[in-house]
């Protein structure tokens, strides 16, 4: 087929649209062109309707013919490569073809810091705001109630933060970390450097589980029972040892009753954070086991909210995208909370641990400022979804 330069112009698509596409189970067919490695590490996911095939780049090189036959003419062709330029290449060479395909606006590392806001909670007393980050399956929270503001586990791009916070004329107060993260690189510190808000972390998190080494950040220890007022709401830290020894639960009471847990990589939805990240993993399983039977009963009723600080899969938030769920819910779908054993569910645990990541090492060791990565470092020690949960 001929064509003239401008008929094989293509356009882009952006990462938002890519994120609504997944959520509303939108027919969607993406053409992967990274290496093999690189698209098996970080792949695109989403529901029924997502289909993703992986042609490497070099391929379409090497055999253009061949590696266009394999694309139904019929499906528009969303290509996506890491940082752009090979997908749009791409995508023009199968316009030229008689395809309708577009590329992703900054390939997957711009998908990968693609940020998400929904409000989970909007009542009189305030807001309580899910910040994810979809593609690593992160999730963050922001309370803003009475022109004050509090943070949890924020991550690593701080202005989106700051934006939200301005955007609601609110001062930022409070930033608390419910653990030391591996998987990701925390916001908290320079979120506390930028604004000077308290940065709050349990103090013994505040030591490298593997090097032994102490923190070099600014932080200020938090322990259970400490109240905090935000506003008109009041939050609570309640200790929740396992995932990490300093993990903590944080509650959130407002004045018409409504109540939210903010539980970090504790319990999630469906699952439960991993006891082995710190190297520790036959030692903290029990610690995790009777956090999760005996002192989570403790920090809930059945209808507090859980705002959990990961998802494994987007199943979890439906087409809402807002991953919260209560607890009467998580007790019904998770089977961390069904009676088992310690016996039993230590050996469940210590058989089902997945792989662990080598940079989690190295991303605990920025989280607690002894190490400073730039900023392409810090793209590639988070690259891909977090391994925080159990795996099933
Ligand atoms: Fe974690």
């Amino acid at each position: 087929m001929t064509t003239t330069a401008q008929e094989s112009a293509v356009t882009s698509f952006t990462p938002a649209e890519l994120y609504q596409r997944i959520l509303h189970n939108l027919p969607t067919f993406i053409l992967d062109v990274r290496n093999e490695e690189e698209a098996g590490r970080s792949p695109i996911e989403g529901h029924k309707q997502l289909t993703s095939i992986n042609i490497p780049y070099f391929a379409f090189l090497e055999d253009e013919d061949g590696c266009a036959a394999q694309l139904p003419p019929e499906r528009e062709i969303l290509v996506v490569c890491a940082k752009e330029g090979s997908s749009h290449y791409v995508a023009t060479l199968l316009a030229e073809r008689g395809y309708t395909t577009r590329y992703l606006e900054g390939g997957y590392l711009s998908y990968g810091n693609f940020y998400d806001l929904r409000d989970v909670v909007n009542a009189t007393w305030g807001r309580i705001v899910q910040i994810a980050r979809p593609a690593r399956g992160d999730l963050s929270f922001a309370i803003l109630s009475g022109g004050k503001a509090a943070l949890i586990d924020p991550l690593r791009h701080t202005h989106i933060y700051t934006d939200l916070i301005a955007q609601a004329g609110a001062q930022l107060t409070h930033i608390f970390d419910t653990h030391v993260h591996a998987d990701h690189i925390s916001g908290g510190p320079a979120l506390a450097q930028e604004t000077g808000a308290t940065y709050y972390v349990h103090a013994y998190d505040a030591i490298h589980p593997i090097d032994m080494l102490p923190a070099r950040i600014d932080y200020t220890h938090t322990q259970e029972g400490d109240r905090f007022q935000i506003g008109e709401v009041t939050v609570t830290t309640r200790w929740f040892p396992g995932h990490t020894l300093g993990q903590v639960n944080y509650r959130v009471d407002a004045p018409d009753g409504t109540s939210a847990l903010f539980t970090g990589d504790g319990i999630f939805l469906r699952s439960f954070g991993r006891p082995d990240l710190g190297g520790k993993g036959e030692a903290w399983t029990p610690i995790l086991y009777r956090s999760l039977t005996e002192r989570l009963p403790t920090m809930v009723d059945d209808t507090t909210l859980i705002l959990p600080a990961h998802f494994s899969t987007l199943d979890e938030g439906g087409s809402t995208g807002i991953f919260a769920a209560t607890y009467a819910e998580v007790k019904a779908g998770n089977d961390a909370l069904h009676a088992r054993s310690e016996a039993e569910f230590t050996s469940y645990v210590l058989e089902h641990l997945p792989v662990f990541p080598a940079e989690y090492v190295e991303i605990k060791r920025v989280n607690i400022g002894l190490s400073t990565p730039c900023d392409g470092q810090a793209n590639e020690l988070e690259l891909g979804k977090n391994i925080c949960a159990l795996a099933k």
